[in-house]
């Protein structure tokens, strides 16, 4: 209880690792989500260190392809694009979260529902451990060119989110919730 209270979404990282035996415990007690048939539909693809490269570079290609970077030399372009490298790359690791794609549209949402679930669990676990996530949906998750690049195809899997994960270096404050009787109808008759 103390944890699903205390997490909060983390946007800088220390420099440092965390180790992959603590990550895949994290993704252990992600994957005791609920899940619908026992489908488990959750697929990570964990890039660290050099493996980093792959990932920022298909991000900023897909930024690109979708207007959101330039591609022109003028240096202010070339300075925006590296200065989003830079950022990415110093994220100490990034779990991109996919899924395999259901046509009936009530199977895809449950299946997308079991990954939101698996990946709020691992983000308690992480917590637990001192470890902080980001839990981010981009534009680019939303362009096959993407999905292709980091070797998926896009015609049968689906990119649910990319996680920012790390040690935090700074806390954002608790912003609280709004009182749940405000959100909460009882129907007891
Ligand atoms: C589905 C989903 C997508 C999110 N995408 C982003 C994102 O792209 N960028 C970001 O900074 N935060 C993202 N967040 C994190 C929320 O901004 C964050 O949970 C919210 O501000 C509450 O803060 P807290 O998690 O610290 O309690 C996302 C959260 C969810 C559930």
């Amino acid at each position: 209880m103390q944890a699903i209270k205390a997490r909060r979404s983390i946007h800088t990282f220390k420099d440092e690792e965390v180790d992959e035996a603590v990550l895949k415990k994290i993704f252990t007690y992600g994957s005791y989500a609920p899940t619908h048939y026992m489908n488990e539909p959750w697929n990570i693809k964990l890039y660290q260190r050099e493996g980093k490269r792959q990932l920022v570079d298909a991000i900023i290609t897909s930024y690109q392809r979708i207007g959101m970077l330039k591609t022109d030399d003028h240096p202010k372009t070339v300075k925006m694009t590296e200065s989003m490298r830079e950022f990415l790359l110093q994220i100490p690791h990034h779990a991109l979260i996919f899924f395999e794609i259901e046509d009936d549209p009530v199977r895809y949402e449950e299946e997308y529902a079991a990954v939101c679930a698996f990946i709020q669990n691992a983000q308690l676990a992480a917590w637990k451990y001192g470890v902080g996530m980001l839990w981010t949906i981009t534009p680019y998750m939303h362009d096959k060119g993407f999905v292709d690049d980091v070797g998926l195809d896009s015609s049968t899997m689906k990119v649910a989110a990319v996680m920012q994960i790390g040690y935090p270096k700074k806390l954002p404050r608790d912003r609280g919730r709004t009182p749940i009787e405000q959100k909460m109808e009882i129907i007891s008759g």
